[in-house]
């Protein structure tokens, strides 16, 4: 068991084919804005950030794939899109490595991983009854 508590939903990840179509939705009709919009070549996406919430709340984060050779290039191709992991905020990413690994979890990785907000682990689906979980270590919180 996690000997930390989980803090909050960080973000909820939605992969998308075109993100100016996408963008024509969540921010134009929905309303909520970009805090920025990233190419992150480390993982082959290009990332919108939607947050909601203030500093506390949460972001969805729309990925459009711009490595074919990716995860998330081949998560489109078979499914057109749509919901890919739901993040969770844990404070201490090495700690709650551990504790996953002693409790037998199905981890993706073996070491935290650099993502665009900090540092995440990601738990198969298999694990997790069917969604595919990150956990993030922040390394900063933009207030
Ligand atoms: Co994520």
């Amino acid at each position: 068991m996690l000997t930390q508590a989980i803090k909050r939903i960080d973000h909820i990840a939605i992969v998308v084919r075109d993100m100016e179509a996408a963008l024509g939705f969540y921010r134009d009709v929905l309303g909520i804005h970009p805090s920025r919009v990233i190419d992150f070549p480390r993982e082959g996406v290009k990332i919108a950030f939607l947050p909601l919430g203030g500093p506390d709340g949460s972001e969805i984060e729309l990925l459009e794939p711009t490595d074919q050779t990716t995860g998330v290039a081949r998560f489109l191709a078979q499914r057109g899109g749509g919901l890919h992991h739901i993040c969770l905020e844990v404070p201490d990413i090495i700690q709650a490595l551990a504790d996953l690994r002693a409790a037998g979890a199905m981890l993706l990785d073996e070491a935290p991983r650099p993502t665009a907000d900090g540092l995440g682990i990601f738990l198969h689906p298999k694990g997790t009854h069917g969604v595919l979980l990150e956990l993030i270590q922040r390394e900063t919180r933009v207030s």
